[in-house]
């Protein structure tokens, strides 16, 4: 028996009790004629202690013992002189009588404690001795609960939880697949999945209803914080419903997710019109934890002679709220990360409404003290605060300001930890010009049908085509999203259309989808929610990282099992792969 009980778990009324522990030692402190150890496992820490005076070859062992051993003690549960109410089992100590060594250890290349001194590459590299920290365990410990509460819910409501395959097939729409070579059929590939997407719609023709499956997706794109080459989807589909059928199902399994993980009661989601938000906050995604809505001022501020509002399409700001104290110096600042090519902004208009009711602005010359204090009533600024003002074309301006937008509510420290602000996001176009290509692509997807009252619209002007589709919003983070889905052949080929499939691509690449909605497709739609991101958020944190066991790097590599990596030349001649030197 390797132990009795766990680090966690002796308490006072232990006291007296004959105990086994195993578990890695935290930290050892030699005071005289005593050692103490910190034991720990996953459950928590326990103090052992060992005395010159009960057992001087036992102590003089313990102080051989270093950071991270593997050990094995038998003792007597003793009430501790100097209580720790820092630690659950802070009023006892464990008096050791035996000890054996499991494992011994190198000293580990970082302290493994909350705040480590280890660098960010060092902890990917040992990412199993990160993983004992606890910050990192209390984020598995997180996931899992909300993975297990996720299944209960969805199950109460009637879904099944059914697998689809990962060696799928490479498709042209949404991001870059990773493909996988086929050894028995040369020179063909399979794909992994950057969703189930297709195979959920199959289920419903299948008549299954309500689907869900905590599933990995894949996905060859760029990373950032929130996004990681592999994630988790928690992908839902359901039959015989409309738009908020699926959304009072999903609002209910988040609002439940948060109440029995985190004890927190949401309020009902808002939902915000796909036009509203980015106009409001330039964003589809907008953080409403603060206000700072945008105003346009193109009414108030062109055709006065300032020539770079008169030549943009678009005259927006924000008014931040107690910024007219900031100096020159700091402004130019603002001005300077404003135009870093991560933003782009070819500059920024200020204008300051003093605590004493003057108004001071970087384009006095061109506007009038009236005119200024007119743009200044539409944000209802009160003295004190100071309004920034971009211009130019209409989405790159808004993406701008939202940017600056967020990065005054940093500033500001309205972006609280802790506090939650979810909402849906409705109504999207169904498709946005990509200039590069020339042609449409499905903002969701081309599965995602089109608003009724828009089909028409499909033939004449599509850009104006509304989507029926839908996001969740929580503190500036998209978590989930979905829609209803086409369900007819001839509506689905329509939308190949619009994306400049040929009847012969559509048919290639999709037509087992389009073949099935002739066998009996029910209505249906659904929703996918990026799981690593909705555990995040709710641990008030934007990375997803640190809530994957194992993720890669901002490179793309996992750096512990060293891969990406070569393969052997018989291996890729088994897989047909020619390997061409560039000389
Ligand atoms: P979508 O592409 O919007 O929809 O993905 C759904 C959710 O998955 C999360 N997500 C990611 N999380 C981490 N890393 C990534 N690289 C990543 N990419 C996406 C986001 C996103 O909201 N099949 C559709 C869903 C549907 O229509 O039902 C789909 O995959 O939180």
């Amino acid at each position: 028996m390797y132990r009795s009980h766990t680090c966690g778990e002796l308490r006072i009324e232990h006291v007296g009790q004959n105990v086994t522990l195993s578990g890695w030692i935290q930290k050892s402190r030699a005071l005289g004629g005593m050692t103490f150890i910190d034991l720990r496992d996953r459950y928590g820490i326990t103090q052992l202690a060992f005395s010159e005076e009960d057992n001087k070859a036992l102590l003089d062992d313990a102080r051989k013992l270093g950071r991270e051993y593997v050990i094995q003690i038998k003792g007597e549960v003793i009430e501790r002189a100097s209580k720790n109410d820092q630690l659950p089992t802070g009023e006892i100590e464990v008096k050791v009588t035996e000890l054996n060594v499991l494992n011994a250890a190198q000293t580990p290349p970082f302290t493994i404690e909350d705040e480590t001194d280890g660098g960010e590459e060092l902890r990917m590299k040992y990412r199993y001795l990160d993983l004992r920290r606890n910050p990192l365990k209390n984020n598995m410990m997180l996931r899992h609960q909300m993975g297990i509460e996720t299944r209960k819910y969805l199950d109460q409501q009637g879904f099944l939880e059914i697998e689809t395959p990962f060696l799928i097939k490479s498709t042209p729409e949404g991001a870059r697949d990773f493909i996988v070579p086929s050894r028995m059929h040369e020179g063909e590939f399979y794909a992994l999945p950057q969703s189930p997407q297709t195979f959920k719609q199959l289920l419903m023709v299948s008549g299954y209803d309500r689907y869900f499956q905590i599933v990995r997706c894949f996905r060859d794109e760029d990373l950032r914080a929130d996004r990681q080459p592999e994630f988790t989807q928690i992908d839902c589909e359901m039959s015989f419903v409309e738009r908020d059928d699926i959304l009072a199902v999903f609002e209910g399994m988040v609002k439940h997710l948060y109440k029995e993980v985190k004890g927190i009661d949401l309020p009902d989601f808002p939902r915000m019109q796909y036009d509203d938000a980015m106009r409001l906050y330039g964003s589809d995604k907008p953080d409403i934890r603060f206000g700072m809505q945008f105003n346009e001022l193109n009414d108030l501020a062109k055709d006065q002679g300032f020539k770079v509002f008169d030549q943009a399409e678009l005259v927006v700001g924000i008014c931040a709220p107690g910024c007219a104290s900031y100096s020159r110096k700091d402004i130019d600042k603002l001005t300077d990360w404003m135009k870093r090519p991560q933003i782009g902004a070819k500059g920024l208009v200020w204008v300051k409404y003093n605590e004493d009711g003057t108004i001071k602005s970087a384009v006095d010359k061109f506007y009038s003290q009236e005119v200024l204090q007119s743009w200044l009533d539409r944000f209802e600024a009160k003295p004190g605060d100071l309004v920034l003002v971009l211009s130019g074309e209409t989405n790159a301006t808004r993406k701008q300001l939202n940017e600056l937008r967020l990065e005054m509510g940093n500033r500001l420290e309205l972006r609280v930890k802790g506090e939650y602000a979810p909402l849906w996001v409705v109504d999207f176009p169904l498709l946005e010009w990509d200039e590069d290509s020339q042609r449409f692509h499905a903002m969701h997807h081309p599965f995602t049908a089109p608003v009724a009252e828009d089909i028409e619209l499909m033939d004449t002007d599509p850009g104006k085509v509304k989507a029926n589709a839908y996001d969740m919003v929580m503190n500036g983070v998209e978590l989930g999203g979905g829609s209803i889905r086409i369900h007819d052949k001839e509506l689905q080929q329509k939308m190949f259309k619009a994306l400049g499939f040929s009847d012969e691509e559509a048919e290639a690449q999709f037509g087992f989808l389009m073949n099935a909605f002739e066998y009996g497709a029910p209505p249906h739609g659904g929703i996918a929610f990026g799981f690593d991101r909705l555990v995040s958020v709710s641990a008030g944190e934007e990375s997803i990282r640190d809530f994957i066991a194992f993720p890669k790097n901002n490179a793309g590599r996992d750096v512990m099992i060293d891969s990406p990596s070569a393969v052997s030349n018989e291996q890729l001649d088994e897989l047909h792969i020619n390997l061409k030197s560039n000389d």
